[in-house]
């Protein structure tokens, strides 16, 4: 029978059930809700609504159905409870009988859920930043091994400047540092109690909440009871955050299907995180990069559906907040799988240097150090660029790059050119000139590489 079944003369219709049952996916929570129930009896017998010895008993099968919970051993699938709350404590009703029927004084699930559900958020934000601080050190290793190697760089995907490929990685680097941090944001700001909040004005009994906050690692209790039970920022938050970190792995992820093209030729990836083709033998598929892309689809609709389930709703709780759940259990599942094999493909990859640095000179990619040697040379830069344009529709039309044209012809276009400008159109030369914080020199970068593995090597 159902938790409420008093006030009822009709059982629920098996649709209804369908509709309502939580069970099948929040058993997930079965741990952290069984963490918050101690912790209440605990409370309750400092109240002086349980004895010391019902709150043994409780504390004891709390800890038996928690280890039952940690080896599986719980049978969800034959229950026929409508959510895990109401699991719990119909197995310690089993257990106990009516010592098992205390617990629930002057608790609710709705301050018990939006207890679990931030519990379980916080144990999931603890390891989603040891996949995030992985694919941190993969990008890492990856710059060391090709530290040397110079790739094109692009804007509007046409070829703009040289960079290091080194440099490319150390861009994700941020990006997912910025992640890193939004979830340490995210964890700050939840890590209130919402237990002893009650359905929605608080408990009658004189329960300890900061207390209870403390016993369950949180910095304080929830400070207004129709907050604690109705706000789901934080949900959002872990949406959101998810949804940032799964656009910056797709971009990645489109960089490196594009490197990996027939037509780009830069790079190979690994066997084990690419797949055939059942009708071309030739195929080598980057699948999992695919689908790093392919899965931002459903977090950004979780985030969105959840924006839209939360915008309407009166306060304090009601059935449609149930609906957090599948969203956001989906995403973090995704969004570890995707940075996991992310640090694998990177771990898999090899680069074809020489066919980079063939691509990286190509596509007049040094217009712009002819510019700024004009700049050099006294003149304006935006008549060098303009000269500069037309020294590169010379090249054109000749069908070769900046530096092949004769001195006579670079000449023909201004006299202020000289044989000095050479070295000056060599690759190495504009990817070193860059010899600023935050720009692709050599030097600059080694230097951020190094700072970012010391930096990772100081956190183990
Ligand atoms: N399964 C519910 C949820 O996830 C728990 C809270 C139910 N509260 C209620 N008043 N029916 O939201």
């Amino acid at each position: 029978m159902a938790l409420w079944g008093g006030r009822f003369s009709a059982g629920s219709s098996s649709m209804f059930r369908q509709v309502n049952d939580s069970l099948p996916f929040d058993q997930v929570m079965a741990v952290q809700d069984l963490q918050g129930s101690v912790v209440w009896s605990r409370a309750l017998h400092k109240a002086g609504v349980l004895s010391a010895d019902e709150q043994a008993q409780l504390e004891s099968a709390l800890n038996e159905l928690t280890r039952q919970a940690e080896a599986g051993e719980l049978d969800f699938a034959a229950s026929t409870e409508e959510d895990i709350h109401s699991f719990v404590e119909a197995a310690l009703i089993d257990k106990l009988g009516d010592v098992g029927r205390k617990l629930h004084t002057g608790r609710s699930r709705n301050d018990q859920v939006a207890t679990d559900f931030r519990l379980w958020v916080r144990e999931h934000i603890d390891s989603l930043r040891q996949d995030l601080t992985a694919l941190v050190r993969a990008l890492l290793n990856t710059a060391n091994r090709h530290r040397d190697a110079v790739i094109p760089g692009y804007t509007h995907l046409q070829r703009a400047q040289p960079i290091l490929f080194a440099h490319w990685c150390l861009a994700y680097v941020e990006m997912f540092k910025r992640d890193l941090s939004r979830l340490d944001d995210l964890r700050k700001r939840l890590n209130q109690c919402p237990l002893g909040s009650g359905a929605l004005a608080g408990t009658t009994y004189p329960v300890d909440r900061h207390e209870i906050a403390q016993q369950l690692g949180f910095d304080g209790p929830c400070l207004n009871s129709l907050d604690a039970v109705s706000d789901r920022d934080f949900v959002l938050e872990l949406l959101f955050g998810a949804s940032t970190s799964m656009m910056h792995i797709s971009r990645m992820a489109e960089d490196l299907i594009f490197y990996n093209s027939g037509e780009a030729g830069f790079l190979q990836l690994g066997d084990e995180v690419t797949s055939g083709s059942s009708l071309m033998p030739q195929k080598k598929n980057p699948d999992a990069l695919e689908l790093m892309r392919g899965k931002c689809g459903r977090v950004f609709g979780a985030l969105q559906g959840l924006l839209v389930t939360m915008k309407g709703l009166p306060l304090a709780y009601n059935k449609d907040m149930q609906e957090d759940k599948e969203g956001a259990i989906d995403t973090v599942n995704q969004w570890h799988c995707c940075l996991c094999i992310a640090s694998e493909v990177l771990d898999s990859l090899s680069l074809n240097e020489d066919r980079c640095r063939e691509a990286a000179a190509q596509g007049f990619a040094n217009a712009t150090e002819l510019a700024d040697y004009l700049v050099g040379k006294g003149i304006p830069f935006r008549t060098g660029h303009d000269i500069a344009g037309q020294v590169v529709l010379k090249a054109l039309q000749q069908g070769c790059a900046i530096e092949d044209l004769p001195l006579t012809s670079l000449q023909a276009v201004c006299d202020k050119i000289d044989e000095d400008v050479y070295p000056v159109l060599q690759l190495e030369y504009g990817v070193n000139k860059r010899n600023i914080l935050g720009g692709t020199s050599t030097e600059t970068v080694v230097k951020a590489l190094y700072q970012e593995l010391e930096a990772l090597d100081k956190q183990d």
